[in-house]
């Protein structure tokens, strides 16, 4: 189960920073369950990991297992909320386990970008092996994932001809509208649903990420249990949730002056993690000019890069860290008879001792470099750890939204550059923007 420690941010809060949160916190978990506040129709995520749709649950794990059967490789195609959550939990469960890097099927992610390189050595690797294709996106009109699934479309029926590329293909999409629903209704893909209630970032525990992470191997049944226990712990109001107590103390240190938040890890696996939690915090919260700016290190290497600035740059910082219990793997530190390189006091020692010793150090520094530390201890990087996790920095992200005063499920300012996009593209119907935009390019 989590544990929120936040003896390293006391010091740099009032000493009432929770108690005078108290009636804005109750009122902020009552909208996020009731699903009564700003974006209250974006709250089905909520409750999804008691009442997932057990229908489909079992055709996302007969898919996968299909996938699993007949692909070397899977490519997910999706961007923002409709990649970031499988991509997660995917390479934070696959360095615990290398079987699952090497296993059957890689999974390959396309169509979060526009990178002609990157999609091209996709294709290269492609070369021989067989492959099926997840495509996902909830407007289904989304240009990025659109024009990388009509490439790998287009491989894929030269490849095993149009019928066979149709038992290849998954589409998980909204379940009446759009263009990605419409050309797998005319061609017959197998759907999966992105529900109306669930906004792209908070969209990890439905079909969107449930499919790639069963065609990875990993047991769905026990990420969504883990997310469940969360749940029901996180749905007693009180200053005990531990939802709360996070909402509040990065809420209070905003107040105080901090105006980013570093999210830290301590395995390179995390790195996707930390990619998804930015998108869920920055996309919910940064709007009114308002909110902490998201940004996330790996430490140890980037402490010997970011923290210069983290010790000594503007003190605009809070940290928070996220623990993981053990590692799987054990590797001791050899005796070394000439020690020359002076290391025989680590004799015998594992890497996991010197990495405790490096995050102990690390904190007592930073905070007394004026960086509060947020420590979550998260369990073991297994499924109901990652499940456990995933929900609790989605519930807290709504409560902490609420509290600042925003919407924390929509993303207006995400329009404004898809806008002059279609229009330097020569997307019909914008026209006028273009000529404008020309002009001022
Ligand atoms: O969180 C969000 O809403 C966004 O990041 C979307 O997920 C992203 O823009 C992709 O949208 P779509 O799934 O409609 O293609």
């Amino acid at each position: 189960m989590l544990k929120l420690d936040l003896s390293n941010a006391q010091g740099f809060l009032p000493q009432d920073w929770l108690d005078r949160r108290l009636p804005a916190l109750e009122q902020a978990h009552r909208q996020v369950l009731e699903g009564n506040g700003p974006g209250g129709d974006f709250t089905g995520w909520v409750t999804l990991p008691r009442d997932y749709d057990s229908a489909e649950l079992v055709r996302i794990k007969a898919a996968a297992e299909k996938i699993r059967s007949d692909s070397d490789v899977l490519v997910v195609i999706g961007i923002g909320g409709s990649y970031l959550g499988a991509r997660a939990v995917i390479e934070l469960m696959s360095s615990a386990d290398r079987r699952l890097v090497r296993g059957r099927p890689e999974i390959f992610f396309a169509g979060n970008g526009l990178s002609s390189d990157e999609l091209a050595g996709i294709i290269d690797y492609l070369d021989g092996k067989d492959f099926s294709v997840n495509v996902i996106s909830k407007s289904g009109t989304t240009t990025e994932p659109a024009v990388a699934f009509r490439i790998f479309k287009a491989l894929l029926e030269e490849k095993y001809g149009k019928a066979g590329a149709r038992g290849r293909i998954y589409a998980t999409t909204d379940a009446r509208k759009g263009a990605l629903k419409g050309l797998a209704d005319a061609e017959g893909y197998e759907e999966f649903v992105v529900p109306d209630a669930v906004g792209g970032r908070y969209s990890v525990l439905t079909a969107v990420g449930l499919l790639p992470i069963a065609a990875a191997g990993i047991d769905v049944d026990r990420l969504l249990s883990g997310a469940r226990e969360v749940m029901e712990a996180l749905a007693v109001p009180g200053r005990d949730n531990l939802a709360w107590q996070y909402a509040a103390a990065r809420n209070a240190l905003y107040d105080a002056g901090k105006a980013v938040e570093l999210l830290v890890g301590y395995e390179p696996s995390f790195r996707f993690f930390a990619e998804w939690w930015k998108q869920l915090y920055g996309e919910s919260e940064g709007k009114e000019h308002k909110g902490l700016f998201p940004a996330s290190v790996e430490f140890t290497a980037d402490l010997h890069s970011m923290g210069q600035y983290i010790q000594q740059g503007q003190r605009i910082l809070l940290e928070t860290v996220v623990r993981f219990s053990h590692s799987r793997r054990s590797v001791a530190i050899p005796h070394d008879p000439d020690n020359v390189d002076g290391l025989n006091f680590l004799s015998g020692k594992s890497l996991d001792f010197v990495a405790e010793q490096a995050m102990r150090g690390t904190l007592l520094a930073h905070v007394d470099g004026s960086v509060p530390n947020l420590v979550l201890e998260a369990g073991g990087r297994d499924e109901a750890s990652i499940g456990a996790l995933i929900y609790f920095f989605e519930f807290a992200c709504g409560v902490s939204g609420y509290l600042l005063g925003v919407n924390p499920f929509d993303q207006p300012g995400v329009e404004a550059y898809k806008k002059n996009m279609f229009a330097l593209l020569g997307k019909p119907g914008y026209e006028a923007l273009r000529a404008e935009l020309e002009q001022r390019l």
